[in-house]
């Protein structure tokens, strides 16, 4: 499967979403995350997030490994939907865009 990781948060630009060819993403408040059992692997989304927060899950940073497994648990949070189309990034999405650590921001 393919992960979100960290530089999402805040950001949430959603360019990810128009590309998916199987509709994988997953909304939060503030993040996007990627369903595990319905992401193929296609890898297409990779360089369309501006925020470059999409990684293959053996190519996740050493420091952002806790995103594989919350990855699959944000997929089945309550209020958590699939999102199909493309829409306006989160206020200030610029301005987060390269913030480290962000976890504590996250809004479930
Ligand atoms: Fe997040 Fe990047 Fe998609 S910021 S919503 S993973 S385009």
């Amino acid at each position: 499967t393919h992960v979100v990781s960290d530089n999402c948060i805040k950001c949430k630009y959603t360019d990810c979403v128009d590309v998916c060819p199987v509709d994988c993403f997953v909304e939060g408040p503030n993040m996007l995350v990627i369903n595990p059992d319905e992401c193929i692997d296609c890898a297409v989304c990779v360089p369309e997030c501006p925020a470059n927060a999409i990684f293959a899950e053996e190519d996740v940073p050493a420091d952002e490994q806790h995103f594989i497994a919350l990855n699959a648990e944000l997929t089945n949070a309550p209020g958590w939907k699939t999102l199909a189309r493309r829409h306006e990034p989160m206020p200030d999405a610029d301005e987060w865009n390269g913030v480290r650590e962000k976890l504590k921001y996250l809004e479930r």
